[in-house]
């Protein structure tokens, strides 16, 4: 746990976490945060409710939509078998346009970088006009809720996953493509915090260790839902 308390667990610049993975903190302006949020609501109500998906006999912690695809371990599909076997809804335009942006400031957060060679960025997978995500795993936690260390590895497509964080804080840990072990990074991430992990950290294992009850910023407040948090991952499952 040493690493949670050291400052540079504190320190919110946009940031090289490894190499394929940027973190750029308050991506989201307050008023993107609570329309999305809003949007939240809407998918909620949708053809297919949240749902704790069954992982190895078990229920995950997290509720999860799916836009775009229904996700399972090991598969994607249109309709959501194991809820009630309704179609999903589609992947948002807009979703596209903010995944987008986030490459183009994960691009510039690469570029600024004294360290990195010029072409890194488009290397990593960064290449803002070329990205097509067709599916984003809506994630809700409760105060109590977590992930275990995974990787995301059920796309056939390599394209970077971007992830958006919206209501409390989560401790986040990002770690490499072996195994589930050190070396990691523990983060905060918050409201409003952009994360991508492509080309080299594509594959990594990464994990929600817990959630801060009541660390929402206002605009990012889930108070509909009794707190909690969101986070969404974009992905191309390059299935057809
Ligand atoms: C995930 O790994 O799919 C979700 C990560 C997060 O909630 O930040
Ligand atoms: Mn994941």
């Amino acid at each position: 746990m040493d690493s949670l308390f050291a400052d540079e667990a504190f320190d919110r610049r946009p940031s090289i976490v490894a190499p394929g993975a940027v973190w750029i903190p308050g991506f989201l302006s307050e008023q993107a945060q609570s329309w999305i949020i809003a949007r939240w609501a809407e998918w909620q109500s949708g053809p297919v409710p949240p749902h704790a998906t069954t992982i190895a006999g078990h229920p995950m912690s997290v509720r999860t939509i799916g836009l775009g695809w229904h996700w399972r371990p090991g598969r994607y599909d249109r309709r959501a078998a194991d809820v009630n076997n309704r179609r999903v809804l589609p992947f948002p335009d807009w979703m596209t346009r903010l995944g987008r942006q986030v490459l183009q400031a994960a691009t510039a957060v690469v570029d600024d970088a004294d360290d990195q060679p010029a072409d890194t960025a488009a290397a990593w997978g960064f290449v803002p006009n070329g990205y097509h995500p067709d599916v984003a795993l809506v994630n809700y936690y409760d105060a109590q809720a977590k992930m275990g260390m995974h990787q995301d590895k059920d796309e056939f497509d390599p394209a970077p996953v971007v992830s958006l964080s919206l209501g409390d804080t989560c401790l986040f840990r990002f770690g490499n493509s072996e195994h589930r072990n050190r070396p990691y990074t523990d983060l905060r991430l918050a409201s409003g915090d952009a994360f991508v992990f492509g080309g080299p950290a594509r594959f990594a294992y990464h994990g929600v260790r817990s959630i801060q009850p009541g660390t929402a910023p206002e605009a990012g407040r889930l108070d509909h839902l009794g707190g909690g948090r969101i986070n969404i991952t974009m992905r191309t499952t390059g299935r057809g």
